[in-house]
């Protein structure tokens, strides 16, 4: 596995292996991997003959207050784990790497479809630091193919979006969900939970799976669903950003069976978010 830093050495290593035919497949990280990141490695393995990492905590798409500085930042132990999963090269940039002019953000690449709506009014910013990063990766990695992991589903949306408004010649693989035993979806942020906290967690999972069940056992009032997921969160302790039903191509307003139940709540300063899709 090499350990690639500098820029011009991504850059003639990747030179090397397009040159031999390689097809590259990237998985783009925050670092802190748990088995959730792990899953999206070994599927990147199935998909081409490089497989790329990149760690890298970036600043932009944390809003202003947000844990960037607090964000577990675990490189020795990510570089051990991924030994054990045939990981081609891990790339590990600095923020100065990425963000070359120091003086300003720069170039920044927004959604506008996306980008404002569920977790993005309520992190204005997000988004297109999501996304500004993504296209960086991008446009440094070339990858073939990228995977991206179902329980960011907007931001799985917005990167399929931006991949085909920009013309990448890139192919977005989504990975399912990866859970605990009791539901609750694999996040670096479930660390945050306490022990109560913790107990609560699987509650949001919980929720998800009723509506759900709900919607396919006939219930056409979504404003009524939501409602009721909402109150079950508050009443397991949540503080509820949105419990939400909508389109699953765009989050629109949902048009025919195939939706996606999404919602967001934090317990504690624990801001976890998952999502269920209902047909399709
Ligand atoms: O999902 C994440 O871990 C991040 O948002 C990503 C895609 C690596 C961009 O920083």
């Amino acid at each position: 596995m090499i350990e690639i830093r500098v820029t011009a050495d991504l850059r003639r290593q990747i030179r090397t292996w397009k040159t031999a035919g390689d097809s590259i497949v990237l998985v783009p990280t925050l670092g802190n991997l748990h088995a959730g990141h792990l899953a999206l490695v070994q599927a990147a393995r199935t998909h081409g003959h490089r497989v790329v990492v990149s760690i890298f905590v970036n600043p932009t798409q944390f809003v202003a207050g947000e844990d960037y500085e607090q964000y577990p930042r675990t490189l020795e132990a990510d570089l051990e784990h991924l030994e054990h999963y045939a990981v081609d090269l891990v790339y590990c940039p600095g923020v100065s790497d990425i963000y070359p002019d120091p003086t300003s953000p720069g170039t920044e690449v927004s959604v506008p479809a996306l980008d404002g709506i569920f977790c993005g009014a309520s992190r204005p910013g997000h988004f297109t630091g999501v996304a500004t990063v993504v296209t960086r990766l991008f446009n440094l990695v070339q990858p073939d193919k990228a995977v991206f992991g179902e329980k960011d589903y907007q931001q799985l949306l917005l990167i399929r979006k931006l991949v085909h408004d920009l013309h990448f010649p890139i192919e977005i693989i989504a990975h399912p969900t990866v859970r605990e035993a009791d539901g609750l979806a694999l996040s670096s942020r479930n660390q945050y939970l306490d022990e109560s906290q913790r107990q609560a967690a699987p509650t949001l999972y919980q929720t998800l799976c009723s509506i759900r069940d709900r919607i396919l056992s006939g219930e056409g009032d979504y404003g009524a669903l939501e409602r009721y997921g909402r109150q079950r969160l508050e009443e397991a302790g949540f503080r509820v950003d949105y419990v939400s039903i909508a389109a699953a191509g765009d989050l629109g307003e949902p048009r025919d069976d195939d939706c996606v139940v999404l919602a967001a709540a934090s317990l504690g300063r624990a801001r976890l978010i998952d999502n269920l899709r209902v047909g399709g």
